[in-house]
């Protein structure tokens, strides 16, 4: 069986860490060229040592549109172009966010700017690599709170996560007819750097929100991701698949 992204070139977002670093990983482990992008370098460059020769570190703050063109361009070049666009990166200024009546907006701005933006602009860019290479496939990462109120004081990452949802949707709607499919993948309670701020207490408390009782681990979002990126899924498009042991079920 050949595997599932055999001659693939993807880009990976937030590849430095958690999620996107999995992914990377198991986008390589199925045969792509991975472009690792990270806005912290060195920890591009780790995830991109951990893989070998299949990588390339792409070092790019989501929010300067001038640096996602380049790294998109830099793939593109070393490629020959681009396959598969996956958004993971993301922020969630623990200690910062906060129910709208207290919440800066600084701190609204620079989670909008990061997670909502941040996937526009590397979805813009991308998507012209994939329209030049005649299709491909996109996918952005979701969360829970972007479709329910379940993380309260959390305006600001809900919302932005929200906007996503909007995107995945809308760019399936724009891109289906040139052959470019657009998903969406919904991790739960994932431990990562980014939940690194809960405590014993509210990990036990998480823990009864979820039908399967535990934490995910990235690697288990990854595969999801990695699946929708591929041909395994030809006739899935403007959907957002589940990858958190069942919280939005409930
Ligand atoms: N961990 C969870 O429980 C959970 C749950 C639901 C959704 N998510 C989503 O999953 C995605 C991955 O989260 P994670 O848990 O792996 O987080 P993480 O903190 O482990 O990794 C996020 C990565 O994004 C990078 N990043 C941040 N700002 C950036 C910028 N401006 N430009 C480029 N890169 C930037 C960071 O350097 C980091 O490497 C995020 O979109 C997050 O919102 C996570």
């Amino acid at each position: 069986m050949t595997l599932l992204l055999e001659g693939r070139r993807a880009i990976v977002t937030g590849a430095g860490s958690g999620i996107g670093r999995e992914t990377a990983k198991v986008c390589a482990r199925e045969g792509a060229r991975v472009g690792v992008l990270d806005v912290d370098r060195t920890a591009a460059e780790r995830t991109a040592a951990e893989i070998g020769d299949a990588a390339l570190p792409l070092v790019a703050d989501l929010t300067d549109e001038t640096q996602v063109e380049a790294a998109v361009a830099q793939a593109a070049s070393a490629w020959g172009g681009v396959d598969c666009v996956i958004g993971c990166a993301g922020v969630q200024l623990a200690g910062q966010d906060d129910r709208a009546d207290r919440l800066s907006l600084d701190v609204w701005r620079r989670t909008l700017d990061i997670n909502l933006t941040g996937m526009f602009l590397v979805s813009k860019h991308g998507i012209r690599e994939l329209l030049r290479n005649g299709g491909g496939t996109v996918v952005l990462v979701c969360s829970p709170t972007g479709q329910f109120g379940c993380a309260p004081g959390y305006d600001a990452y809900s919302a932005s996560k929200a906007g996503v949802y909007g995107l995945v949707r809308v760019m399936a709607a724009d891109y289906g007819e040139e052959n470019i499919r657009v998903n969406g993948v919904v991790p739960g309670y994932t431990r990562t750097p980014m939940t690194e701020w809960v405590t014993p207490q509210e990990h036990d408390a998480l823990l009864e929100t979820i039908p399967l009782r535990r934490a995910g681990q990235p690697e288990e979002v990854a595969e999801v991701i990695a699946f929708l990126a591929s041909d395994r899924t030809p006739y899935t498009t403007g959907a957002v698949w589940s990858a958190d042991g069942g919280i939005t079920a409930i």
